[in-house]
């Protein structure tokens, strides 16, 4: 009796989960078609918040295709790059609102020893290693999951690596999950474990612009890093090994500065990276979520805050658009018209037995944990 009793209210609990889950989700979460991708269909999901803050995700790539923010006047604008369906996600995205892995950032020679064996990766940036690979996790279909819960909503991206995906050893579990709260933040956590030892090293890869995306480039938002180093590297943007201090330099973002301020000055690092494109090493007090960056956009006054779990930032300033990408609406996306804060492991840290380990071994499991606050500058 006892036994059969237990077994019912077993049932009837999950029976009753699994309605509350599709009605909660069918409110809080919207799910819509966004495309195929190689025959599969792809779908894009709704977050909305208390305020009228909404973030579209994907579950290709896990890409954050729009995310619209109030300014000063309560006026939304989208202030993310992007694209409004699947397609050029596919083939002509240099990342656009992308989850990087399973590295985020660069592998130099594509290749690394990691005990004893040596482990070869697909170029694809020159003879690097860049963001996973050809198709690196920006570029798969993840199974999504949509929840809600008190004061947030939410994703849950799931993908498998298969051992040797893109040249790395293991397969690879991997766990995204995207939390929009009533308090303007967007949250992201990423969960990994793997079966035998890999480098691991996830990222978001959002080109923000407070302004709005496509209405002008980023050269006036003000930016602070709170980071009194950064990794210099070599004209093919790897890390030296060095650790150089910004103080005196165009890389010293401590107190508030224009992006555009120092960006062309003559710098033989601002030269390697043709402008900002470079991983600062934070200044963290312990563990847990710690301040790494502030933005704040003068005209329309929305800022932005990034706290994160983890030692790295790589400021990207969007050296590499050119007006040929034609993004939302049709809005062309020129030189240096987005920016992006991926924080992260130093790059090619599986080569620098200096910089924090970025190996995961079996049994392990890779936790980190990153916050992009929206707010407005009174
Ligand atoms: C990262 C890299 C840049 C560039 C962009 C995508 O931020 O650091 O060099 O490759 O991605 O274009």
């Amino acid at each position: 009796m006892k036994k059969n009793g237990m077994v019912l209210m077993t049932i009837v609990s999950a029976a009753a989960a699994v309605s509350h889950a599709s009605a909660v989700s069918a409110q809080g979460v919207e799910r819509a078609a966004f495309g195929t991708v190689a025959g599969r269909p792809v779908e894009v999901y709704t977050l909305r918040n208390a305020k009228g803050v909404e973030a579209r995700v994907t579950n290709f790539g896990g890409v954050i295709v729009s995310l619209k923010t109030p300014d000063r006047a309560g006026k939304l604008e989208d202030i993310v790059l992007g694209f409004d369906s699947v397609t050029p996600y596919i083939a002509g995205a240099p990342y656009f609102g992308a989850i990087i892995g399973r590295y985020g950032n660069r592998i130099g020679n594509a290749q690394f020893t990691l005990d004893g064996k040596t482990y070869t990766l697909a170029k694809n940036d020159g003879a690097n290693h860049l963001h996973g690979g050809v198709k690196g996790f920006d570029k798969v279909i993840w199974a999504a999951e949509p929840f809600t819960g008190k004061g947030e909503r939410g994703l849950v991206l799931k993908y498998t690596s298969a051992d040797g995906e893109e040249g790395y050893p293991g397969t690879l579990k991997a766990t995204v999950t995207y939390t929009l709260t009533d308090a303007n933040e967007l949250a992201v956590e990423y969960v990994a474990t793997t079966d035998k030892a890999t480098p691991v090293n996830l990222t978001q890869h959002s080109y923000f612009n407070l302004a709005g995306a496509g209405i002008g480039d980023i050269l006036g938002h003000k930016l602070m890093i709170a980071a009194s180093g950064f990794t210099p590297v070599d004209a093919g943007l790897i890390p030296t090994g060095a650790i150089a201090p910004v103080k005196g330099t165009p890389f010293d973002f401590r107190v508030p500065t224009a992006i555009g301020a120092r960006i062309d000055a003559d710098d033989p690092q601002l030269k390697n990276g043709k402008g900002y494109d470079h991983n600062w090493v934070l200044d963290r007090k312990g563990k847990g979520l710690q301040l790494a960056a502030r933005v704040v956009e003068p005209t329309s006054g929305r800022t932005l805050e990034v706290r994160t779990t983890e030692p790295g930032l790589q400021f990207y300033a969007g050296n590499f658009l050119d007006g040929t990408i034609k993004g939302k609406g049709g809005k062309v996306y020129g030189h240096r018209t987005g920016f992006c804060l991926e924080t992260q492991h130093y790059p090619d840290s599986p080569n620098k037995a200096s910089f924090p380990s970025t190996i995961l071994r079996p049994g392990q499991e890779y936790r980190t944990r990153t916050v992009f606050a929206l707010g407005v500058a009174k």
